[in-house]
């Protein structure tokens, strides 16, 4: 039985690299990859040809960089580092929140190239090349943004340890349908938990964040009083919340 686990470790591979020099390689000790990162697609297809040609990342820091709120960033991490962790501790950008740590509830939500994520769940190192947006980049000055604003005005929020990743991720809905029908909205923010409950002055914010969208009030909204934001949703015409 040793001797058969001997032959599969030495068995060559088609790249001319033997099983047991790449997992010396790779540090994999008892099925664990340390706490390196491989880069490239050996993690997706194992191929001994990409094994060759990857490059281990870690478990040491290594530089990289973020594009956060439109800035580039360059940072000394190591690639365990998650997302959340690169921009609260490294970057002092405390808008997302760490409640769960482990894809649960939402509070940690960022757009990542357009699309909302745990951030508590994306290693910094794989946000590479990608824009990151945070809430902290929604307000112009002290004006809110208008999802911000609708927040505000139909007291979504209680504790308010949930409000920027409810925030968030009603910008990536409405950035990608600006008049939601109930079931996108329903899913859009299912993703994300409230443990006060304030759900039912969520949806209404996120109504009336649509409503006063750009796309759908053809004004800017970043500029517009709350009070003409409440009389606005007063005023219906929102078919679809
Ligand atoms: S902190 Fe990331 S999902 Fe809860
Ligand atoms: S307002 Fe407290 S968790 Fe949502």
């Amino acid at each position: 039985m040793a001797d058969k686990r001997k032959d599969k470790a030495e068995e060559t591979t088609k790249a001319g690299i033997s099983r047991r020099k790449f997992l010396k390689g790779v540090g994999v000790g008892g099925g664990m990859l340390g706490s390196g990162v491989l880069s490239g697609s050996l993690l997706q297809d194992g191929h001994g040809a990409q094994a060759a040609a990857t490059k281990v990342l870690g478990p040491g820091a290594v530089a990289i960089e973020l594009n956060v709120n439109g800035k580039r960033w360059p940072l000394t991490l190591e690639p365990r580092v998650t997302l959340l962790e690169a921009l609260r501790d490294h970057l002092e950008l405390t808008g997302a929140k760490k409640v769960c740590d482990r894809a649960s509830c939402g509070a940690c939500t960022v757009i990542l190239d357009g699309s909302p994520v745990y951030s508590c769940s994306v290693f910094a190192i794989e946000a590479q090349g990608k824009t990151i947006q945070t809430v902290e980049s929604l307000a112009d000055g002290d004006t809110l943004h208008p999802v911000q604003a609708a927040f505000v005005e139909n007291d979504a929020q209680q504790c308010g340890f949930c409000t920027p990743g409810f925030v968030m991720a009603t910008k990536a809905l409405l950035d990608k349908y600006p008049n939601p029908t109930a079931e996108q909205m329903r899913l859009a923010l299912g993703g994300n938990l409230c443990r006060c409950g304030t759900y039912v002055g969520i949806r209404q914010a996120v109504m009336q964040a649509a409503q006063n969208s750009p796309q759908n009030s053809h004004q800017n909204s970043k500029t517009r009083a709350p009070q003409a934001g409440r009389q606005s949703r007063a005023g219906g015409g929102h078919s679809n919340a």
